[in-house]
């Protein structure tokens, strides 16, 4: 591709190697300007890494960026920022205790008189970006009050506040609710219709096709074209980045359902405030079954699995596993009655980044006699079981299993967690947004992992905020709204419409 002012982006060319490992190799990606450009790739494929070579994070190795047909040479952020290039990261990077406007303006204040910081400044050239985008936020809440979709408004907002006229989004929808989802997107063509352009990285596809223009796709570090959005298909992208036809639908067999294995009677559990999030829950799931919970984010499904696993404690009810009552006890007691968690949030619960993938592999196990050497772990039996599970799971590491965890891409810790909880062979399993941040190819085979686990005879608990997955995967479809069970449908009984009505509160007592 020429170099030409009317590409707001091009990067000719990119090489970056982390060690022996070659993330990206002769990787082209020319944004036309005021466009939408979404960049596509499995899980590991290099996305992250080409931006963060774009906003100055990363240096490339080899290659070249212009910007508006202008050679850059962009060392830092700073410069970035100074280019006009702003990134909404794929993890968000606020300060929690700080106010919106705290967050926006840090380290780019507004100085009033000798220097001094003016508040009032700030926040009023705040307000004006809030109005002139229609953005839903409060500039003086505190980020901890506020939900994850306002926060990432506020990383927006901090971009824009800087000057920036190229905006890197990095998976801006992966937390997101669908309503919050059609507010980005809205924003997004206002943002456009303003002069701006825009690059996002996304693994769903139905929002490609919504929002973009272009699509750039890498394939393990390789550049393997551009298409036009509008003459492609789902299908097609799909194909074109995995290297293969890809199911998007869900292929199973008819559920066996045995007996009662995971029980939730009249549960009610408050959160630290004191508010009841879950009220007097009731909920069945049996051996051989899938039960999955639809419901829109914030309605009691964090505190349902939760109170299951023994991270917080109940109010009032019962949760049986098999014949015993395990609420109010531990978690150790809950994995010892053999209930294996995805956890929804991989960085706060389902990880220890600074270890070795092979220790995270045995995490709440290194205890058992498997690995153990009189109290220390057995470092050959335990690599050699973690590179079997990498095989089986196709884990992407850089190097080997040594590696510490926070080398992987988002999509391949994932990987590593349910390759973890699936290989304690639970009687239970409880699926929280399973398959959050992962590529088509590695969600097809999360949810056959899933299926071939009911088939075995686990009890399945999956809760998702992905409405198609919860009606793909799900044999039995229970729809939680304001801590209740509202509903409750076998497959194939119920469509999206009713589930969404239910969801929002109609026809609810
Ligand atoms: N700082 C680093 N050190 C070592 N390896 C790294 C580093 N950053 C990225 N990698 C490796 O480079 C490859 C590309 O990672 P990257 O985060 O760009 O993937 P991605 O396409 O964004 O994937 P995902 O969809 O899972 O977010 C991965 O194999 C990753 O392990
Ligand atoms: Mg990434």
């Amino acid at each position: 591709m020429e170099v030409s002012s009317e590409y707001a982006v091009q990067m000719h060319g990119i090489a970056k190697r982390f060690g022996a490992f070659t993330a990206l190799d002769c990787v082209d990606l020319d944004v036309r300007k005021q466009s939408v450009h979404a960049i596509l790739g499995e899980n590991g494929a290099g996305k992250t890494t080409l931006m963060n070579i774009l906003y100055g994070l990363y240096q490339s190795d080899e290659g070249e960026i212009y910007l508006n047909g202008q050679k850059a040479s962009i060392t830092s952020p700073t410069e970035a920022i100074r280019h006009g290039i702003g990134m909404v990261h794929q993890h968000f990077m606020l300060i929690e205790n700080f106010t919106v406007t705290e967050n926006i303006i840090l380290g780019d204040e507004v100085c009033g008189a000798a220097g001094i910081l003016d508040m009032n400044r700030a926040r009023q050239k705040v307000m004006e970006l809030v109005e002139r985008y229609g953005f839903d936020v409060d500039p003086d809440a505190k980020i901890e009050d506020i939900s994850v979709g306002m926060q990432q408004r506020v990383e927006i907002l901090k971009a824009l506040f800087r000057g920036a006229e190229i905006l890197i989004l990095d998976e801006p929808t992966a937390v997101l609710t669908p309503q919050e989802i059609d507010k980005l997107l809205e924003i997004m063509q206002d943002l456009i219709a303003g002069g701006k352009t825009i690059i996002i990285i996304t693994h769903k596809l139905k929002e490609i096709m919504r929002s973009a223009d272009e699509c750039s796709i890498i394939r393990r570090g390789k550049y393997m074209g551009t298409v036009n959005v509008a003459e492609s298909s789902e299908g097609d992208l799909a194909a074109r980045m995995v290297g293969r036809n890809v199911n998007l639908k869900v292929d199973k067999t008819p559920a066996h359902p045995g007996d009662v294995v995971l029980s939730v009677k009249n549960l009610t559990v408050a959160d630290e405030r004191g508010i009841e999030q879950v009220r007097g829950l009731n909920l069945d799931v049996r051996s051989g079954e899938i039960v999955g919970i639809a419901g829109i984010d914030g309605n009691g499904q964090q505190e349902l699995v939760d109170a299951i696993t023994n991270l917080v404690r109940t109010k009032s009810g019962k949760i049986r596993v098999g014949s015993q009552e395990v609420q109010n006890t531990s978690p150790r007691n809950v994995l010892d009655h053999a209930v294996a968690t995805i956890p929804s949030d991989r960085h706060r619960w389902g990880l220890v980044l600074p270890m070795m993938v092979a220790e995270n592999t045995v995490l709440e196990r290194h205890n058992e006699d498997l690995f153990g050497k009189g109290i220390m772990l057995d470092y050959d039996k335990l690599h050699s079981y973690t590179s079997e599970l990498i095989k089986r799971y196709d884990i992407r590491p850089a190097g080997c299993e040594q590696e510490r965890m926070s080398g992987l891409s988002g999509g391949n810790q994932q990987k590593a967690i349910i390759a973890r909880e699936v290989s304690y062979v639970p009687d239970v399993l409880i699926a929280f947004q399973p398959t959050r941040g992962l590529d088509v190819g590695a969600i097809e085979f999360v949810h056959k992992t899933l299926i071939a686990e009911r088939d075995r005879g686990a009890a399945i608990l999956l809760v998702s905020y992905e409405l198609d997955e919860v009606m793909d995967v799900s044999d039995t479809i229970a729809v939680i709204y304001h801590g209740q069970i509202v509903g409750t449908f076998a497959q194939g009984t119920v469509d999206e419409e009713q589930l969404g009505l239910l969801m929002a509160g109609g026809g609810s007592q």
